[in-house]
């Protein structure tokens, strides 16, 4: 357990080079964290595409009000490490499946993490099923993503002034089985402030 937090994630298992998830010693990673904390200060948070759940340690680290952080992914490292996350936090609650036609299940949500499947039409789908939810703020990682920023920029508009965007960029270095090298990637990460603007 060594990462900035100090979270105690031994029990976490993070296959090397499949899906980039949150790098917990990556200070840019988890430095906006902290701003949508004081931003949004959230009780009922989503999150859309969950892989080890670093991301989710990170929410239910910093967020100094959650009460409840919901995960939907419908792949198995995500299943296995919720099973062992719910151990030591019972706030935490996992669907092994995507969040459409689910969206009936929340209500009053002040925040939902947009980080699934970044290609096809599924940001897209995801962006639905956030307006559907209407939560108070939207936060999207990998708006650099060709097919999430059609989503969120052309279908939805986010880019528009009225929610108030906020970006912020990182680099995030792990090795890819896909293209079997080290890579070092950008992100962009962008929230959005909803409420008001239904
Ligand atoms: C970039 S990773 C998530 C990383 C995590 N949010 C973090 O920051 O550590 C993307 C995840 O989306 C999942 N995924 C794929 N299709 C999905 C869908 N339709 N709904 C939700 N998650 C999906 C994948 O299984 C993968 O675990």
């Amino acid at each position: 357990m060594s990462n900035i937090l100090n979270i105690d994630n031994h029990y976490i298992h993070e296959p090397t080079g499949q899906w980039g998830g949150t790098d917990l010693n990556n200070p840019d990673m988890i430095n906006p964290w902290r701003e949508i904390q004081k931003i949004v200060n959230p009780k009922k948070t989503i999150e859309i595409g969950m892989w080890a759940g670093n991301a989710s340690l990170v929410m239910m680290t910093l967020f100094e009000n959650l009460e409840s952080l919901v995960s939907y992914d419908p792949g198995r490292v995500s299943e296995q490490n919720a099973k062992q996350i719910k151990k030591y936090w019972p706030r935490h609650t996992y669907y092994k499946e995507p969040i459409w036609n689910n969206e009936y299940r929340h209500t009053d949500i002040d925040l939902i993490f947009v980080d699934g499947k970044h290609i096809g039409d599924a940001p897209s789908k995801d962006l639905a099923s956030c307006f559907k939810i209407k939560p108070r703020y939207i936060v999207m990682d990998n708006i650099e993503q060709p097919e999430v920023r059609l989503a969120a920029r052309n279908k939805y508009k986010l880019f528009d002034v009225k929610y108030e965007p906020l970006y912020w960029s990182y680099s995030n270095t792990k090795y890819s089985s896909d293209r079997k090298y080290n890579m070092c990637s950008p992100g962009i990460m962008g929230l959005f402030k909803m409420e008001g603007n239904y």
